[in-house]
């Protein structure tokens, strides 16, 4: 395989955000917010999408000028094209990809609509809207696709089955696209955040990560490291010092990780097996 350097740079170019036209998806969630206002207070010019039109128009309120809003269901194929047809008019050069859904239980109790739900959102619509606007951002002077992983895709969680199998293939999608297009100017990024308080998890989910201890992010911490890992072009982020150190036991030591996991299983059942909304 002959390997060559990229001559380029892959940290933001002159110009800065200012210069960035950003297409972000799941821009109404909790991260996804917390992106735009980051983005936009940097100078960039975005797109931003989700289904629900209020929670975008709210955000878009707040930048004046900046942003404009687009309401699309993205495992929809034509409201996927629309999407696209936006971006290309925006001269798009960066997407986001944030847009994910979890599904939080006994991987038994789990129907086929709702494993078919993760993979469609989280992986299959995702690459279908990565793989559509990747010419656009191949003709652009530098491209980039930011892909939001999870520590869930480095670890197998229990009680996260179906979710693990989305980012884990998320992360296997990002690393071989960063590879084919190693000699062009678009950059693939994949940023792993760790738990982080948003509407993805319910209370209880809160509730278990305060039992084991295990930390949580506000969403605005997340937006800034996701920032600072583009503008640094570091093609491969995992957030919070713990998880970075038990993703890497994870690779080189499975068992060790088998085992303390093994140990929290009844912690996490007793709280992944309450129904939503209960107190655990
Ligand atoms: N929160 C965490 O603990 C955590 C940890 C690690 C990684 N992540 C990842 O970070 C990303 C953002 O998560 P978050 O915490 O911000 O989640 P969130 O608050 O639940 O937001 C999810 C976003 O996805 C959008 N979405 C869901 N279904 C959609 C569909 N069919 N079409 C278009 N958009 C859709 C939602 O928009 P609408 O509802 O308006 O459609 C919303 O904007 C996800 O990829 C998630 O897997 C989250």
């Amino acid at each position: 395989m002959p390997w060559s350097r990229k001559p380029w740079s892959r940290q933001l170019p002159e110009g800065g955000w200012a210069a960035q036209s950003v297409l972000i998806t799941g821009a109404s969630g909790g991260i996804g917010q917390a992106l735009v206002d980051e983005l936009a207070g940097a100078g960039a010019r975005l797109l931003i999408t989700g289904r629900r039109r209020e929670a975008l128009d709210a955000l878009a309120a707040r930048h004046p000028g900046r942003v404009t809003v687009m309401a699309a269901d993205l495992t929809r194929a034509e409201e996927r094209r629309r999407m696209v047809e936006q971006a290309l008019e925006a001269g798009c050069t960066m997407l986001i990809n944030a847009a994910g859904v979890n599904r939080v239980g006994l991987f038994e109790s789990s129907s086929d609509d709702e494993i078919e739900a993760l993979i469609t959102l989280n992986l299959t619509s995702t690459l279908q809207l990565t793989r559509a606007l990747l010419p656009r951002l191949l003709a652009a002077e530098h491209g980039w696709v930011i892909n939001l992983g999870s520590t869930f895709g480095t670890i197998g969680y229990p009680g996260q089955a179906g979710y693990c199998a989305t980012k884990f293939a998320l992360r296997g999608f990002t690393q071989a696209l960063r590879r084919e297009l190693a000699d062009t100017r678009v950059h693939v990024l994949h940023v792993a955040p760790r738990a982080t308080r948003t509407g993805m998890n319910a209370p209880e989910i809160e509730a278990m990560n305060q039992a084991l201890g295990n930390a949580m992010d506000a969403p605005q911490r997340v937006a800034g490291l996701v920032r600072r890992a583009i503008e640094a072009g570091r093609e491969e982020t995992q957030l919070g010092g713990p998880e970075r150190l038990f993703a890497r036991l994870n690779a080189l030591l499975p068992g060790v990780v088998d085992r303390a996991l093994r140990r929290q299983l009844p912690t996490i059942r007793r709280f992944i097996t309450k129904p939503r909304g209960d107190t655990p």
